[in-house]
């Protein structure tokens, strides 16, 4: 069955593995990228299918909405995929507006646009919502965060990710909109901006930085593959209930300080450098504001539901985490000059 599908925020980390997975596995669907190309867009991360033929590129702002509503009469959209975000919690608490304007309003230019092209057709047709776990909050040592769990946003991030989720759903109920949405955990993987902790501690260990842990450490995360999360996606996109919330998640918690121990020796082994070398590099600094003690995901529903198991291990994911990082040079260096020093050098100044 021939299908055009849109995906938003294609250019960035988790969305460059889905619009490859989706373009190489559906010869016969028309996949868009839409994407603004901020600092976390990057179209090197799609070169390798950028030629294809059931691919297509557009460049724009889901905050425009006159934009938006124009693509949307261009094309005729049998499914959107959203991804485009802002994404870092550390931004978010040096700018929260910027989360408010994509986050909030971008998804409800998207919303609106497929409102209108939809109506009286909803049948076959899908706004799938892509989020995240931290809108459920801090769990303490125990407990897993469910489908039914209450939000409960702590960071600027998470409480634009957790409005636009109630927005999607309630669109569903007030406009009959067929929605589905996605809670993941923390993803890690090739191609993630530099910004976040498993890529900057590989950036900074190889160029002999310091490795900044913020507060004590002892904050807990559960880390999911990214290439885990585009075939959970694509599962839940053919397959899941229309309505319904699907938790995505690795079974895999990790200590801030214990994963980037693991990272620190697979890193010295991959540059044969003496054992312990990496590790003189961690420097325990001023915490986060705000900062969620842990998370960890019942991915059970997926799994009975859906069938959806991770596919690696943690350690081998980071081996080939390290190794893309390692054999990617020209990649990191093109992103890790200009404005990534500036909010580098702003975000960890008095830390
Ligand atoms: P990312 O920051 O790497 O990529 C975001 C992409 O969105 C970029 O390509 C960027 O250019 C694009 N974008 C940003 N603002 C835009 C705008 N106004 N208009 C159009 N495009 C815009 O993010 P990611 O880590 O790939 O996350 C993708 C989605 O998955 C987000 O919605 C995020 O909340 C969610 N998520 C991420 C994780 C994670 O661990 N990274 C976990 C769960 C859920
Ligand atoms: P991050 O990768 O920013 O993801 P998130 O905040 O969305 O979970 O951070 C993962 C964990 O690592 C989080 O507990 C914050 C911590 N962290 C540091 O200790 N130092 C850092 O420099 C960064 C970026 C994160």
């Amino acid at each position: 069955m021939s299908k055009k599908i849109l995906i938003t925020g294609g250019a960035g980390f988790i969305g460059s593995h889905l619009v490859r997975l989706f373009v190489n596995k559906y010869p016969d669907y028309k996949i868009v990228n839409l994407d603004k190309l901020t600092y976390a867009g990057n179209l090197e991360n799609l070169k390798d299918i950028e030629s294809t033929a059931n691919y297509s590129f557009v460049k724009g702002d889901i905050v425009d909405a006159q934009f938006i509503n124009k693509l949307f009469s261009e094309h005729q959209f049998d499914g959107i995929i959203h991804l485009a975000a802002e994404s870092h919690v550390d931004r978010s608490i040096l700018n929260p507006l910027a989360f408010v304007e994509t986050n909030v309003i971008g998804t409800l230019n998207l919303l609106n646009a497929a409102k209108e092209q939809w109506k009286g057709e909803e049948n076959d047709k899908l706004f799938y919502h892509i989020s995240t776990d931290e809108v459920y909050g801090s769990l303490g040592e125990e407990g897993f965060f469910t489908e039914t769990t209450s939000y409960d946003p702590r960071s600027p991030y998470s409480a634009s990710k957790a409005s636009s989720d109630h927005f999607v759903r309630a669109y569903h109920h007030t406009y009959g909109i067929p929605v589905v949405v996605s809670n993941c955990s923390n993803n890690y993987g090739p191609n993630q901006f530099p910004e976040k902790l498993i890529p900057l501690c590989i950036h900074n260990i190889k160029s002999g930085k310091a490795l900044p842990i913020y507060g004590d450490g002892k904050y807990t995360r559960d880390w999911l593959w990214v290439m885990d999360h585009a075939a959970a996606i694509d599962l839940i996109f053919h397959k899941g209930k229309i309505g319904e919330t699907y938790n995505i998640g690795g079974h895999n918690e990790w200590k801030n300080i214990d994963l980037v121990h693991l990272l620190c020796d697979l890193t010295d082994k991959a540059l044969n450098r003496p054992q312990g070398t990496a590790r003189q590099l961690i420097t325990f600094v001023k915490d986060r504001p705000g900062h969620d003690k842990r998370y960890a995901i019942d991915a059970n529903k997926i799994k009975h539901e859906l069938g959806f198991e991770p596919s690696i291990t943690f350690e081998t994911g980071l081996a080939q985490t390290i190794d893309w990082y390692l054999n990617n040079e020209t990649w990191l260096g093109n992103i890790t000059s200009g404005a990534y020093k500036a909010y580098y050098e702003q975000q960890y100044k008095n830390r």
